[in-house]
């Protein structure tokens, strides 16, 4: 394929190289000379290992070229300029919005169909708010009919940039239609990775997920091992073990969004550890920040009840998690308390903690903390919904996912869990907490 490719720092050049030693044919863009003139003379315009060598090859063989004005004919456009941040975390725009009005201007010339495809990294909604309007206006085409459009997030890290280039964890692309991602697709025959075609926003996203989770793994790493230190244990060592463990904690596992942490384990070991760090006159800013984040998460629960304006509330679930009887800390308890101290008409069914099951400390820990909750339970799904406006789903199980899939008689449901099918609208009468 024809390539140009906008922007010659870190990812372009990487970029230009390889793909120009696939076969692509590339043209580099960059407004500045000197990266333009070390691409030209077979010099690599940042430092990189095996860059170098790569572009010397890929120049010579006459697949890759530099410019700074002399735009070729190309099937797709890749734009890798920089979108630096602000002093107030903002990011700064004027690069990409430079380049989308030079491609505005290209694309009214070009006859024939072009992709324009974001390589940077934008905050969602970037591409459809900024990006796409600019090359319309400057066109006046219209894109994902005269043109095509794709956000194509990179994934390399400086110092084994080629090696991600070859071998990336994902390849994403977003499309505004499928003509458009089948042109980017093609761009990358021959690498071996998962491959997701989805829409703007979402690839836009996952870049920003991938880098927040990046962030957050490296502070956590690091707080387990500075109160490993302090305790006399190896961190590293620590960290190694920890990751042995590929079922809970490196791994899929916690990482669905939804309703709060609770249970009898995870609040009580937490507030343990941080206890231990404060005696240790230890900082713990990530950890310490967890219990206050699960707390955002119960009131966003609240929130979505409040929004519909309903009183009469029927709760699925109070329990912490399926296959368990267990109400300790359950958050789920906790958003009822705050649902009956606001005035509304509670009901609640769960079958594993129903009135007839109670029994031992269980039905003791119900009477002595919960009692104003143990009195609203109700023996089953149908009458717990009996009169209610409102179906906060709070915990999985089939047995709400048969009844609720044939709700449709106008309650609005709540859903903490994602407990219904991805498409379930039931005529606007349904919604996610995330989603
Ligand atoms: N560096 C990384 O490891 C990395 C990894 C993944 C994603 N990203 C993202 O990729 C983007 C590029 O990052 P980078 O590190 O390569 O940036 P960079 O600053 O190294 O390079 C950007 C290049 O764009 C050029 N440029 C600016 N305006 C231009 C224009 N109108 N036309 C042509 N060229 C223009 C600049 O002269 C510069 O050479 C950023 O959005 C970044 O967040 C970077």
């Amino acid at each position: 394929m024809k390539v140009n490719i906008y922007g010659l720092g870190y990812v372009g050049s990487v970029s230009a190289a390889c793909m120009a030693n696939h076969g692509h044919q590339v043209l580099g863009i960059d407004i500045d000379r000197g990266k333009v003139d070390c691409i030209n003379e077979g010099i690599s315009p940042v430092v990189e290992p095996g860059l170098r060598e790569l572009i010397h090859r890929v120049t010579k063989a006459g697949t890759l070229r530099a410019t700074i004005d002399q735009i070729a004919d190309a099937d797709v456009s890749l734009v890798c300029v920089g979108t630096p941040g602000r002093d107030n975390g903002s990011i700064c725009l004027d690069y990409i919005s430079g380049v989308a009005e030079q491609l505005g201007e290209y694309l009214r010339l070009r006859p024939s169909y072009h992709v324009v495809n974001i390589r940077s990294t934008v905050l969602p909604g970037t591409v459809e708010t900024l990006i796409i309007p600019i090359l319309e206006r400057k066109s006046g085409k219209k894109a994902g009919c005269d043109f095509g459009v794709c956000m194509n997030p990179e994934f390399l890290r400086e110092g084994t940039s080629i090696y991600d280039y070859h071998n990336p964890p994902l390849t994403i692309i977003g499309e505004i239609d499928s003509q458009s991602g089948a042109v980017v697709e093609a761009l990358y025959t021959g690498i071996a990775a998962p491959l997701i075609r989805t829409n703007l926003r979402m690839a836009e996203m996952i870049k920003y997920a991938g880098n927040a989770f990046h962030a957050l793994k490296i502070t956590f790493a690091n707080e387990i091992g500075n109160i490993c230190k302090r305790l006399g244990i190896d961190g590293t060592n620590a960290m190694e073990i920890f990751c042995r463990d590929q079922k809970l904690n490196v791994s899929s596992s916690y990482l669905q969004p939804g309703f709060a942490f609770g249970g009898s384990c995870l609040p009580k070991d937490l507030r343990a550890l941080l206890y231990k760090a404060k005696e240790l006159d230890l900082d713990v800013p990530v950890l310490g920040s967890i219990m206050a984040s699960n707390e955002n998460q119960m009131d966003e629960a609240y929130n979505l009840i409040k929004k519909t304006g309903k009183k009469k509330i029927a709760v699925l679930g109070l329990s912490f998690k399926p296959g368990t009887d267990d109400l300790r800390e359950s958050p789920i308890a906790e958003l009822v308390e705050t649902l009956i101290g606001k005035g509304h008409q509670v009901s609640i069914y769960d079958q594993e903690v129903s009135p007839g099951r109670l029994s031992g400390s269980n039905k003791a820990y119900i009477d002595r903390t919960i009692p104003h909750i143990s009195c609203l339970m109700k023996n089953s799904v149908e009458e717990a919904l009996e009169g209610s406006e409102v179906v906060v789903i709070a915990k999985r199980s089939l047995e709400f996912e048969k009844t609720l899939g044939i709700l449709g008689n106008g309650k609005i449901i709540v859903d903490l869990v994602r407990a219904l099918p991805r498409q379930t609208d039931l005529d606007g009468h349904y919604e996610g907490i995330c989603w």
